[in-house]
This record gives C-alpha cells, sequence and structure tokens, in this order.
C-alpha cells in the first residue's frame, strides 16, 4: 500500500507536542510492515533542516488568491528515519523558526496543503492512502473530491486523524478564493457556523475519521469546541486508536540522554542515579520523593491548577516531597510557577522552555508524573513514564483513562477524577503512602515498565481502516 502522512509537526524534524512525536513512529512502522510511506510537512527553519542533506525532487509556483509563491519540494536523502520525508519549502512563509503562532497561519497551512497536493499530481503513481492529521492537513479532503485540478487522485482514499479537536482552523469565507476552483454546489461541506472550519471540512469529506484513543472518540461527542453534533453524525466512519509510543527513542536500556540506562530487571539503583542528577541540577532533595511535570503550560492541560496544587502539596509535605515542572505556555502560569521557587528552594524548582534532553531525563529519574489534564485526547507522557519505572497521576479523562488504573484497583498507576486543586494534592499525598510502601510501589513500577505500548501491535490498526475504505468508500 502507498500511503502519505501529512502533518504540520514530526519528531525529529519539528515538535511542539505529541503530535510529532506519533507522525514520527506511525510511519516507521508501517514501512516495517511492509508499506510504502512518506511524511510530508513544511520546511521550516529548524536545525534538523540545516543539518541533514536534502534534494530537490519537484518545484514551482503556488498561486493563492492574489498571491504567487515560487516552492520547493526536498527529499530527505539517506531514509535514515524509516520512511521517506519531504519538506515543502515555500518562501516568505515558512522560513522562520517557529512551526505556529504566526497571523498568517490560514495563509502558510493552505498553501502547504494546496503545494502537496500539486506534488502528489505530478508523479507516477496514485497514492492509495492520505492520512491527514489535525485541522492544518484538514481541506486535503474536500480538494482531492471537488477540486477541478485533482481530479487525477479524486479516488484517493483520505484519512483524518484527530490530536486534539479542540483547535480547528477556522476562518472566513472572505479567504474562499484561495482555495482552488471548484463546483460552488459543494460549498457547504466547507461550512461550519459560518465559517470555513479546516477541521470539519475534514470531518465531513473524509472517508475515515479516527481519533488518539478511544475515549476520546465518546467524549468529543460531548465537548467538541462546538464540533459535537457533526462528530455524532459521522460515528459510523470514526475509529478511537489508541497511539502507541517509539520504544526506540524511549527506551531507559538504551537512552543516550538520560545519566544512567536501566531495564525492568535493575531499575531501581539507575532510576536513583537519574534522580540524583535531576536533584544536583535543580537543587532538590534526592531522599525524597521526586513528582515532575511535563508539558504545554495551558488550562487544557491543568496547568492553571499547578501552581496552587504545588504550594499546597509542599506546604502540608513540608521538605518530604520535591516537585519539578518542565513546560512553557500562558505567561501568568510561567509567572506563577517561577514565584514559587524562592518560597520551597530545595524542594521545588521549574524549568520555563522547551527541552527534549531534559524531558528523558525527568522521565527516567523521576518517581512520580503528574497529569492533572482537563482535555487528553491521548496523552503520551503517561505510556513514556510507565515505561520508564515512573508512576502516573493522572485524571481519568481521554487516553489517560484508557491507559491508566489506580494501583487500588492492581493498576499501573493513581487516578482522581476532577480536574481540581483538592483532587490533585490528595493524588500526591496517597503517593507519599505509596512511595513509603517499597513492596507496593516497586509492584506498581514493574507493571508499568512491562507494559506494551508500541507501535508494532497499535499500527496494525490504522492498515485495517485503511484496507477497510479502500473496499468499500467508508468504514
Ligand atoms: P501534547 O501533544 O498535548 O502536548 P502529549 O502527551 O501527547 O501532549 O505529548 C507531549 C510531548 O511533548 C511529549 O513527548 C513530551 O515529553 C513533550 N514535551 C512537552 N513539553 C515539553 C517541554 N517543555 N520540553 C520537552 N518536551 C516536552
Ligand atoms: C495532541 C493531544 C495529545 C496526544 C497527541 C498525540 O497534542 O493533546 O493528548 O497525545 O496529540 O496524538
Amino acid at each position: 500500500m502507498e500511503i502519505y502522512h501529512i502533518s504540520a509537526e514530526c519528531y525529529p524534524i519539528a515538535k511542539v507536542g505529541g503530535l510529532a512525536d506519533v507522525v514520527g513512529a506511525l510511519p516507521k512502522y508501517q514501512k516495517k510492515a511492509g508499506h510504502l510511506v512518506r511524511v510530508v510537512l513544511p520546511s521550516y527553519q529548524t536545525k534538523f533542516r540545516s543539518q541533514n542533506d536534502f534534494e530537490c525532487v519537484h518545484s514551482g509556483t503556488v498561486q493563492l488568491g492574489n498571491f504567487n509563491f515560487p516552492f520547493s519540494v526536498f527529499k530527505e536523502t539517506t531514509d535514515k528515519l524509516g520512511y521517506e520525508l519531504y519538506l515543502i519549502e515555500i518562501k516568505e512563509l515558512f522560513d522562520r523558526p517557529d512551526i505556529y503562532g504566526y497571523q498568517d497561519d490560514i495563509e502558510r497551512f493552505l498553501s502547504f496543503q494546496i503545494v502537496t497536493l500539486n506534488w502528489i499530481i505530478s508523479r507516477e503513481t496514485i497514492p492509495d492512502i492520505i492520512n491527514c492529521h489535525d485541522h492544518h492537513t484538514g481541506l486535503i479532503p474536500f480538494m482531492i473530491k471537488y477540486c477541478y485540478q485533482y481530479s487525477k487522485i479524486e479516488k484517493v482514499r483520505t484519512v483524518i486523524t484527530i490530536h486534539n479537536g479542540l483547535y480547528q482552523g477556522q476562518f472566513g469565507f472572505d479567504k474562499l478564493f484561495y482555495i482552488p476552483e471548484f463546483d460552488l454546489k459543494h460549498v457547504g461541506f466547507l461550512d461550519w457556523d459560518y465559517a470555513i472550519n479546516s477541521l470539519a471540512v475534514a470531518v465531513k469529506c473524509a472517508h475515515a475519521v479516527t481519533t488518539v484513543s478511544p475515549s476520546y472518540l465518546d467524549e468529543i461527542n460531548v465537548f467538541a469546541n462546538g464540533l459535537e453534533s457533526l462528530f455524532n453524525s459521522v460515528r459510523d466512519k470514526s475509529k478511537g486508536i489508541l497511539n502507541g509510543i517509539d520504544i526506540e527513542v524511549w527506551d531507559p536500556s538504551k537512552d543516550a540522554m538520560i545519566a544512567q540506562t536501566f531495564s525492568i530487571k535493575d531499575f531501581e539503583k539507575g532510576k536513583q542515579k537519574n534522580k540524583e542528577k535531576l536533584c544536583e541540577i535543580f537543587e532538590l532533595d534526592a531522599t525524597k520523593p521526586l513528582f515532575s511535570f511535563i508539558g504545554r503550560l495551558f488550562e487544557e492541560k491543568g496547568g492553571d491548577l499547578l501552581p496552587e496544587a504545588s504550594a499546597l502539596a509542599l506546604a502540608e509535605n513540608f521538605k518530604a516531597i520535591n516537585i519539578l515542572i518542565l513546560g512553557s505556555g500562558n505567561a501568568r502560569i510561567e509567572e506563577q510557577l517561577t514565584e514559587l521557587k524562592k518560597d520551597y528552594k530545595g524542594n521545588y524548582n521549574v524549568f520555563i522552555g522547551y527541552n527534549e534532553e531534559l524531558s528523558h531525563l525527568i522521565y527516567a529519574g523521576s518517581d512520580f508524573m503528574l497529569m492533572p489534564s482537563r482535555v487528553e485526547p491521548c496523552g503520551l507522557n503517561q505510556m513514556y513514564s510507565l515505561r520508564y519505572g515512573t508512576v502516573p497521576i493522572v485524571r481519568r479523562t481521554g487516553g489517560l483513562k484508557d491507559t491508566i488504573t489506580d494501583f487500588g484497583d492492581n493498576g499501573n498507576g493513581i487516578c482522581h477524577d476532577q480536574a481540581s486543586v483538592g483532587d490533585i494534592v490528595y493524588s500526591i499525598n496517597r503517593a507519599v503512602e505509596l512511595y513509603d510502601n517499597k513492596e507496593s510501589f516497586n509492584k506498581i513500577r514493574t507493571l508499568g515498565m512491562g507494559t506494551d505500548h508500541s507501535w508494532e501491535s497499535v499500527c496494525q490498526e490504522y492498515i485495517e481502516i485503511y484496507n477497510l475504505i479502500i473496499r468499500k468508500n467508508e468504514i
């Protein structure tokens, strides 16, 4: 099968969050399963782009309304990633350092989608499947079906994988003329609530819709930032598939980014070494339990609850616990978390920013990982934590509900139901008791480390969906 994954992020090329990890791993395992797999993303000004070799395989000019932008398609030459990587370079729009957050993001990602399709139709073979990821690629299923210039590939089957339904890529009909020509009788497919809503377009037009966990599929039928009824209406062609993790990148027995490697057989000493390293860097107390948080500091992740919950937990367990936070996002939350440093020096620290290497050390050296998310379509941190022998403390939602059960029910973590300061502190207090009971603590850590969340076992579920929509029109 010839499969294209089209995305805004892909690890190690360009990463903001879990979308990158998934797009950097799933294709690799699909290729190992015998398929021809290509990943296409914009060519940002990243380290990966400047430090690796590429050859130009196609070029031209893309028209976006009254503007014309020259573009080139570059192929990574070594194939070392385990799949074919293509970067779409569009001068003026993507030669910038950040992935998102520019005023012209609509123009940027729309031109990316148009160039991708222009390039695909210029090739000799027609793909079997185009798997789009999130709203940045949401207009592709519409354009393939209805824009005249893509009629050569109108039968190609498309899948939209929803990593986060809160972000939808809406824009006004005043930009309709950016979209290549189509019969206006199809314009209704573009419309949701009087705007062009890229995610809704994909959900309407793709042959299949997948979410990144089964529970998230249930949740978006009741809470999806205005798209609930749409998700309900396409239930028949939707499936929730729990993400896997790349066990080659996230392997505590081989990880070059941590202070001491370890495996399920000897994790206690190895984890302690990593904890000591972290405590040395962040001036924490390595004899006490270490609770960490890694992630985007937004309400969605429960980031707004962290300052108060940390302060309360540190006060209640004075000098008996450590809390370490790695993240960035909302400026107010960043400020509040930074403020706390002076009150709990020696037991609390925060690193504002993004640091891939440090994240590995934190997964390896922590005792507990906090994930108080309000919304978590899948969540990868809890699966990385399990693999590194760190016990996840999660709010039961989305993929967290699908992967973590409370140790009180013989499970692999600590769970609470409310996204509240009280629930987080209560869970931390339960964790402190668990930490003091070495036998139970080690039993849970061993259970987590032994769990298989690898893509090998998951990627077949995607292939089954692809096969279904190739055979029939939809699932
Ligand atoms: P989301 O994609 O919603 O942010 P996920 O749990 O799916 O959440 O994935 C988050 C990914 O981003 C993980 O690989 C996590 O380790 C990483 N990450 C998040 N914030 C940071 C940070 N500040 N520094 C390093 N890695 C981070
Ligand atoms: C999104 C979600 C996260 C998920 C990730 C990868 O960023 O917020 O829960 O794990 O995508 O699918």
